[in-house]
């Protein structure tokens, strides 16, 4: 069993008795979290147009950006939080992996220079509650020592089979903890899967119907992913975080970028990645609820106003538990125009 950590040991300005912050997280919608290389110059000089637009803004330390330009994008990093107000879209980062030359450097330069503008450090390559609490201990000293109140959440990427089979004991293992996100691509090298497609399906993964005297057999495809975003979502829903689909690296197929997107929703998940303009309102598309189904779901909430009993509502029976589904639907419409 996971064993959960209390804000009180890791964060020492709080005053006795006061409510740990981290128990009110704000809930905001963050369908997508918005992928920008801070090194490049061009890129951070359209910020400020791209903040309305998106519901997070992350800016990528890690993979994508080469060794010799780590400095000059954690730099650029800390450039672009200073320089801007994010309003109610979220600033995040992802750091280099806690193995690598950079990811204290990253830590200590980012939140000495702009902690009280960043919502949350995404970590690559958790592969166990060890990793969270390294990050969870650093931060508390760092948000002590430079006076930020407002504590700096942490999000882990699922990426090793290590990090999957961890996935419970990585939700619980603090309350610093924001959310999850897969990482299909360092997922699929760690398990040695036989793909080299970042996220998405595979024209080769799937199941042929039976055979039947005069028919021709079809094949359909099935989602690679499901088994690991289940248990993502799974151990979030434990633990009240947000779980995520991670990358879909094709930027020449938004049918097959929103279809993987779809599933990840409808298993639960809140948003996904963009690393391409072009994705940002494919996922703000999917992780929208359907006007239809939020028309359906108010019905149920107003045929049942205090939550339980059995209706019928369009020949459909509802009762105490599809009142609590319909209610996840509502609840994230008013997110929505919120
Ligand atoms: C993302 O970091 C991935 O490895 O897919
Ligand atoms: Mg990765």
């Amino acid at each position: 069993m996971a064993q959960t950590r209390t804000p009180a040991k890791f964060y020492a300005p709080l005053a006795a008795g006061a409510p740990a912050p981290w128990r009110e997280k704000p809930v905001r919608l963050e369908r997508m979290i918005h992928f920008v290389p801070p090194h490049v110059e061009k890129v951070r000089a359209k910020i400020a147009e791209m903040i309305p637009q998106v519901d997070v803004v992350l800016g990528n330390l890690e993979d994508a950006v080469p060794a010799d330009a780590k400095e000059s994008a954690r730099y650029g990093f800390i450039d672009m939080a200073r320089a801007h107000d994010y309003g109610s879209t979220g600033l995040w980062t992802r750091i280099n992996a806690l193995n690598s030359p950079w990811a204290l450097d990253d830590v200590c330069e980012i939140v000495a220079a702009a902690g009280d503008k960043l919502d949350v450090i995404m970590l690559p390559k958790v592969e166990g509650p060890w990793d969270i609490h390294y990050l969870d201990q650093l931060l508390a000293q760092l948000e002590v020592k430079y006076g930020i109140s407002r504590p700096i959440m942490i999000h882990a990427i699922l990426e090793t089979a290590e990090g999957v089979n961890n996935v419970e004991t990585i939700a619980g293992s603090s309350p610093r903890m924001h959310g999850m996100s897969l990482g299909p691509a360092d997922l699929a090298a760690s398990r040695q899967m036989k793909t080299t497609r970042v996220g998405g399906g595979h024209p080769s993964y799937g199941v042929l119907s039976d055979p039947k005297e005069g028919e021709q057999r079809h094949f359909s495809q099935q989602d690679l992913w499901h088994y690991t975003i289940g248990r993502m979502v799974d151990a979030c829903a434990m633990y009240d975080l947000k779980p995520f689909y991670g990358p879909f690296g094709d930027f020449s197929d938004p049918e097959g970028c929103e279809a993987q997107f779809r599933n990840a929703f409808l298993q639960g998940c809140v948003g996904a990645w963009s690393l391409h303009p072009s994705q940002i309102d494919i996922a703000k598309r999917v992780f929208s609820p359907d006007p239809n189904e939020v028309a359906f779901a108010k019905r149920i909430l107003d045929a049942m106003p205090n939550g339980s009993g059995a209706v019928m509502v369009d020949g459909k029976m509802q009762d105490d538990a599809t009142w609590k589904q319909a209610k996840v639907i509502v609840d994230l419409a008013k997110l929505v125009v919120a």
